[in-house]
């Protein structure tokens, strides 16, 4: 079981992104793990850095970024088993008797096309790393109802890097009916997988915000978003001597995406981040 390079645990050098991709001189070879610090704007105007980490080894990708109120959002793309790990460390507030922090972690399929390789990732680099960036493309937010959850000792079959990657969450590892459909066609086990209470089963079922018991189970919803992410490879034409036209990678599109998930928990006061919205 290999997850070197996407626990996101290792600081290795860096070489930073233009937006110039293609093979460049000096650089390690194929299968090399790379890490690129970007500085990107959030939506409330502050800049924040976001790491994006590329092994093209374990063929994954991994981006983390801090939100304004010192959540720590990663996102892990694992291309081998179609996988992509969302991890949320929310910090608890401790006059509120809460404890240091609260981990969450969302499992869902990676389709292609959604994220650029991690070959081409791993070769990203900048010219000016104090550029502060925008994405040049919105997409719109996801809604995702995630109405199973994961067996945290098993979860390594679906992907090595749930263990890392959700060590701090093992009770709290959610993901979709759909998916599992997918990855049980793959011939993943399905015994990892426990289907959640849905309001057709409790009738009583509310969203949290809405329950105002702390004790009653109820629907969380947890929006979280990635500012800065290369969705996209850009190529630009050539003409060789005898005129003929050849196309090659010559940088990336970027984009920012929200996601938000729902999904069930046993007592509201798991969902205390709720309560304010
Ligand atoms: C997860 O799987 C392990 C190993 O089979 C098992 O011992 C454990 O009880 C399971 N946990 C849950 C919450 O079902």
């Amino acid at each position: 079981m290999r997850a070197r390079g996407c626990g996101l645990s290792a600081l290795l050098l860096l070489l930073l992104l233009p937006l110039a991709a293609g093979p460049l001189p000096g650089r390690a070879g194929p299968g090399a793990l790379s890490e690129l610090r970007v500085r990107v704007r959030l939506p409330d105007g502050q800049v924040t850095e976001e790491s994006l980490q590329a092994d093209s080894d374990a063929d994954c990708i991994s981006l983390e970024l801090r939100k304004g109120d010192g959540t720590l959002v990663t996102l892990t793309a694992d291309f081998r088993q179609e996988v992509k790990i969302f991890r949320a460390l929310i910090l608890g507030e401790l006059e509120r008797g809460q404890s240091q922090f609260q981990a969450l972690c969302f499992v869902t399929r990676l389709h292609r096309n959604e994220i650029i390789p991690s070959e081409s990732m791993a070769k990203l680099r900048q010219k000016n790393p104090k550029t502060v960036r925008q994405a040049e493309e919105v997409r719109g937010l996801e809604h995702l109802n995630m109405d199973v959850a994961v067996n945290f000792s098993k979860g390594a079959q679906l992907s090595p890097h749930i263990h890392n990657i959700c060590s701090e969450a093992k009770e709290a590892i959610y993901t979709r009916e759909e998916d599992v459909k997918f990855w049980l066609e793959k011939g993943v086990d399905g015994s990892m997988f426990e289907v959640l209470p849905q309001s057709a089963d409790l009738p009583d079922l509310q969203r949290c915000k809405l329950c105002l018991d702390r004790w009653k189970p109820c629907i969380c919803s947890y929006s979280l978003s990635i500012e800065w992410y290369p969705c996209m490879l850009k190529y630009c034409k050539s003409r060789d001597a005898s005129g003929k036209v050849s196309s090659y990678k010559c940088g990336i599109r970027s984009c920012q995406k929200g996601y938000g998930f729902d999904y069930y928990v046993p007592q509201k006061q798991l969902c205390l981040w709720d309560e304010e919205t």
